[in-house]
């Protein structure tokens, strides 16, 4: 809705009110055309302000109404009105003027902001583009190149550098509506018709076409397949070349072809997929998402290797008082000096003091007295962790928590050690800590509901995105990354090269290709979880391994590559040659190419020509067959969580959704017949095999996504 006053003297407010973010809804957008009317007919109001309640202008466009029909009055029309009326309008923006909000101030014709306020124009990460108006009108505005920054990239502005560019008129000091109201009295005799973006001819730019071809090359370098932000250069494009109403033609045909697209809806539901992802309330019941959080003041960290730095420096950065700990002299001391370091470049880019005076390093155990929580960050080994939670529980106060940061090892075997089981909860932090936004928040079999909900905040307050997961090997990522590595690697086997693998997953939208990922994250690191599960022993021959172990299929070749001293970029070889030991440019190596001709030969395996599509469907299908069966243990609340977790922590292309959502947009019948195919022709990969849940979805009829939960019947089992 939007409320109308005439509380000003000549100055009418209309204040959108749609909490919590007054997004343009039908009965917003009806309220603000009614408004507007009654406000431009009335002869004793000379000038209008719109302004949002609760401290927000508009997050623009309601998003929970594009799956359904288009009602209310739209958008276009709305704005115009506004801006070809006959009486000054002044944006009034405290909070967020984003999307269509910012277009509905470009359609105003003056705007103050708070000096807190943010504007933008995100529609990119939705998939879609400004299309009420904002590519046109940006750039008469700001300029070309300013404005294809902002649309292309869905970056958002402070009130500060809105200013130099000239997307805002004024910020206020005190109470922006009223600094508005006043600016409107200020202009009421003011000519409007400079005002009017749309009349405007975007400033001249030399060599226009050089810079849109260059801007076009660049934004398909980054996007990896998504087709958004090359529509925003093509409407930008034509507001450069073209008067206003051709540009809202092409603005409203490409936003078309936008709409309607499979990105677009990956997008939209990744949105709320992350949103939604911190609320897990529980299959058995449990609303674990409205316990109170406890309160924590002061942190310990023990262990300062990579994961313990980019901790404390996340803990740091947040405002949390740490207790970092090393158990020796040299590696307490490089750790301070690497932590400092991280936190001093971090504070010189945002010109404010490093906040060192919240870090305490130390030696000693006993500092831990005064700690809420402590989070373990000692090297991967069930043994020394155990220790470490023993000696935890001998000096912190019986009801701090203690979180261990593993990624795939038993929590519940390691609250066993404890006096304080319920206390002891799993934080999966990716690597590096400081920069991954995604937590695994782990709860074992007694791990209580305050427990959950005080990491979970805490997580939040780090900046992450945190995600409630049960208890089991590798919990939901690292379960699910087994099968999509052991797929890449049969792959390899069967004919593929690396690079040809990778190439098939950067083309679908991956940052990095697996085998990529593999040698930057080394190829050791697999080598040990191997050794731990019992893969790999001294009864395994190591110069003609088997190919089969514990009852099914084993590629022994990351194995091999280990044997040779290949481990990755550290090495400077691994399934890519680099330069040097640490250069970070992969180069295919032809010593591979023969490595795996001669495996194949020794193996008695026949090469086959694979194609991108197998390699796509072998691999993300078997990642989703894993999240079925996550989803059916209910070691995932639902398949939004899984879904955000290989957002954030592991390259999923966001344009895509997540493996849930593609395995959705595929089609369940078509994922139940591709992997009943593969695993006819795989029968030793029971990972290919149809979990039981995706045959009863399908049996179901393959309901939507958001149905899904309903379906699931045995979730209680670990939450
Ligand atoms: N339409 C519908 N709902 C919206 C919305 C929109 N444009 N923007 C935010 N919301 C909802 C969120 O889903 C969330 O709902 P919930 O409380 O039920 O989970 C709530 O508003 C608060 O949003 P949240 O993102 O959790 O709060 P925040 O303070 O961290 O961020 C914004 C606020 C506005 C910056 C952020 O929500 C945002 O970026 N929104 C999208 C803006 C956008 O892309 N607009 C263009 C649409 S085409």
């Amino acid at each position: 809705m939007a409320r109308y006053a005439r509380a000003h003297g000549p100055v009418a407010l209309i204040t959108l009110t749609n909490p919590p973010v007054n997004a343009l809804s039908a009965a917003v957008r009806t309220g603000i055309v009614e408004s507007v009317s009654r406000a431009l007919q009335d002869d004793r109001v000379r000038a209008v302000v719109i302004c949002g309640e609760n401290g927000t202008f508009c997050g623009g466009a309601d998003i929970r109404q594009f799956s359904g029909p288009m009602s209310g009055p739209p958008l276009v029309p709305m704005i115009h009105s506004i801006e070809a009326g006959d009486k000054p309008v002044v944006a009034a923006i405290e909070g967020v003027a984003l999307g269509g909000g910012l277009e509905l101030a470009l359609g105003c014709h003056y705007r103050i902001a708070n000096p807190k306020a943010r504007l933008g124009l995100p529609e990119v990460t939705l998939g879609l583009l400004p299309a009420a108006g904002g590519t046109q009108r940006l750039p008469r505005l700001i300029g070309i190149t300013a404005a294809l920054e902002l649309i292309t990239t869905g970056r958002h502005v402070s009130a500060q550098e809105a200013l130099q560019l000239g997307l805002v008129d004024q910020i206020s000091d005190g109470n922006t509506v009223q600094a508005a109201v006043k600016f409107a009295l200020s202009v009421i005799d003011r000519p409007l018709n400079p005002r009017r973006l749309s009349l405007r001819t975007p400033a001249c730019l030399p060599d226009a076409e050089r810079v849109f071809d260059a801007a076009l090359a660049q934004v398909k370098r980054r996007s990896r397949g998504a087709v958004a932000p090359v529509a925003c250069v093509q409407a930008v494009r034509v507001a450069a070349t073209l008067p206003y109403e051709r540009g809202m033609a092409r603005e409203r045909e490409l936003m078309g072809t936008l709409f309607t697209s499979g990105q677009a809806r990956a997008l939209q539901y990744a949105f709320f997929a992350q949103r939604n992802a911190g609320k897990w309330s529980l299959p058995n019941g449990a609303r674990w998402n409205i316990t109170k959080p406890g309160e924590v003041r002061r942190v310990g960290v023990i262990g300062l290797g990579t994961m313990g730095r980019g901790i404390v420096v996340s803990l740091v950065k947040a405002g949390i008082s740490v207790v970092a700990i090393e158990t020796k002299p040299k590696e307490l001391e490089a750790g301070k000096i690497a932590v400092t370091a991280m936190l001093e470049r971090d504070a010189g880019r945002r010109g404010v003091a490093p906040p060192l005076h919240l870090l305490t390093f130390t030696l000693s155990f006993s500092q831990l007295r005064g700690v809420d929580l402590v989070i373990e960050a000692v090297f991967e080994d069930m043994e020394l962790k155990k220790r470490v939670f023993s000696d935890l529980c001998k000096v912190c106060t019986p009801d701090a928590l203690i979180c261990t940061n593993t990624s795939g090892l038993n929590v519940d075997e390691l609250a066993a050690v404890t006096d304080r089981r319920p206390l002891v909860a799993g934080m999966h932090f990716f690597a590096p800590a400081h920069i991954m936004r995604l937590v695994e928040v782990v709860f074992g079999a007694q791990t209580s509901p305050e427990s959950v909900a005080t990491v979970m905040a805490l997580g939040k307050r780090m900046g992450k995105v945190c995600v409630a997961v049960g208890n089991c090997p590798g919990f939901v990522g690292n379960r699910m990354l087994k099968h999509y590595i052991n797929q890449a690697c049969f792959l390899l086997e069967e004919g593929a090269t690396p690079e040809q693998v990778d190439q098939a997953l950067e083309e679908f939208g991956f940052a990095l290709g697996i085998f990529k990922v593999n040698d930057l994250s080394g190829l050791d690191v697999g080598l040990r979880v191997r050794k731990a599960a019992g893969l790999i022993g001294p009864d395994i021959d190591p110069v003609n391994p088997p190919r089969w172990r514990k009852g099914e299929r084993y590629c022994p070749l990351p194995d091999l590559l280990c044997q040779q001293g290949r481990f990755g970029q550290k090495t400077g070889r691994g399934w890519y040659l680099y330069d040097s030991p640490g250069a970070k440019e992969a180069k295919p190596d032809p010593e591979i190419r023969s490595f795996l001709e001669d495996y194949r030969r020794r193996y008695g395996i026949t090469p086959r020509r694979l194609t991108s599509q197998e390699v796509i469907e072998r691999c993300a299908l078997s990642l989703a067959n894993e999240g079925f069966r996550i989803l059916a243990d209910g070691v995932a609340a639902g398949p939004e969580d899984v879904d955000v977790i290989y957002l954030f922590g592991y390259g999923w292309p966001r344009h895509r959704g997540g493996p849930m959502f593609h395995a959705a947009q595929v089609g369940l019948a078509a994922v139940l017949e591709k992997l009943e195919r593969y695993h006819r022709l795989h029968p030793d990969v029971p990972s290919l095999q149809p979990s039981p849940l995706l045959r009863k979805l399908v049996a179901a009829g393959s309901p939507p996504i958001q149905q899904w939960k309903s379906h699931i019947k045995k979730l209680s089992s670990n939450l």
